[in-house]
């Protein structure tokens, strides 16, 4: 068979140099092993070289064994350096193929930001919703009666003047925009069953200036509760409760007298500021009172059984002393930079 060569130092040479070749023209890792396999494995012309080491003569056998090693050795040494090289190339290409550009400008989007005014009248009506009343709503352009003569204003009563209420012509139609929330308070009675405890939250209109500190759309809440046995206590208990969640545990509200046709006896009413940015201060919130039994007379409901409270706020001007803003035209401008300083909660 012939598995042996005659070992000559020219055959060793050229073995080397077919090896060494062989792994240089190799491109890629799959073509050096078999490179290898053919120049290093068993039965290639080193392989049979070192086999034929037997039949060598003993008084060469020393050297021709080391020929033979060392030839080994280098043959294994330039695969390993090939083996080295093809696996950097192969690395670099693949991070090459792979690579992202992390410095192209990603497209944003900006999320915008929801309106304060929104997050608090939200917040509002999450306080009574929380203590068990339903949120009620009226429509922005009202009946006059609704606005005004179900809620026991005189035909003459100065707000239904021009000069305060947005009359919707044909004026014959008797239609306006509502100029206060209050006329959901005859809706909600005349539409639901007592007892009745309601939160209405919505836009009203009135003929003001639009200036720092008023504008001719803005909103309110009402209040509505008419159940049996209502006293002035349980509103009192109530607004207080609500200036609490509000402002904190040390607000608290106080009335003043004051007239509104559709209750009786009426109030003015004044919320403690523990936190105000000027210092800790009455600051006037709103009006409310007991609902006039000409009102319940007119939803229908016998004042000698049934007693209720009505409160009506400005939202603007909660935020306006809440938050500390200076100029509520910046409520109604919709420039999202205003909005963005409130983030997502009041
Ligand atoms: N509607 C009144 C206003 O806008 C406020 C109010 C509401 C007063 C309920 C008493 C009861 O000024």
């Amino acid at each position: 068979m012939s598995d042996s060569l005659t070992i000559t130092p020219e055959a060793v040479a050229a073995a080397v140099q077919d090896a060494l070749a062989a792994f240089t023209a190799a491109e890629d890792t799959a073509a050096l092993k078999a490179a290898r396999a053919a120049h290093a494995a068993e039965a290639s012309p080193l392989a049979k070289l070192n086999a034929s080491l037997r039949s060598v003569a003993p008084e060469n056998k020393a050297e021709f064994g080391k020929l033979v090693g060392q030839a080994r050795g280098e043959v294994n040494r330039a695969f390993t350096e090939r083996e080295e090289q093809l696996a950097q190339a192969e690395t670099a290409a693949r991070l090459e193929a792979e690579r992202i550009d992390i410095t192209a400008v990603a497209s944003r989007t900006r999320v915008g930001a929801r309106h304060p005014l929104t997050l608090l009248q939200e917040q509002i009506s999450d306080i009574f919703v929380g203590m068990g009343w339903e949120i009620a709503e009226g429509p922005e352009l009202e009946h006059e009666w609704f606005n005004f003569d179900s809620l026991n204003f005189d035909v003459d009563h100065p707000a239904r003047q021009m000069q305060d209420t947005f009359f919707v012509d044909p004026v014959e139609r008797h239609l306006v925009m509502r100029t206060h929330t209050s006329p959901v308070q005859m809706r909600t009675m005349l539409e639901r069953d007592v007892p009745i405890y309601a939160l209405c939250p919505g836009r009203v209109y009135r003929t003001d200036e639009f200036d720092a500190t008023h504008l001719p759309v803005f909103s309110q809440f009402e209040g509505i509760v008419v159940d049996k046995g209502i006293t002035m206590a349980h509103l009192k208990g109530t607004l207080d409760h609500a200036a609490k969640v509000l402002f904190g545990p040390e607000a608290k509200t106080r009335f003043r007298t004051n007239y509104f046709p559709f209750t009786e006896p009426s109030a003015e009413l004044d919320l403690w500021h523990p936190t105000f940015k000027g210092g800790a201060r009455w600051i006037e919130w709103g009006g409310c009172g007991m609902i006039n039994p000409n009102v319940l007379r007119a939803a229908g409901l016998d004042p000698e059984v049934y007693s209720g409270f009505a409160f009506g706020m400005g939202i603007e001007r909660t935020l306006m002393f809440r938050s500390d803003v200076q100029d509520m035209r910046d409520m109604a401008e919709g420039d999202v930079r205003f909005s963005e300083q409130f983030g997502m909660v009041v």
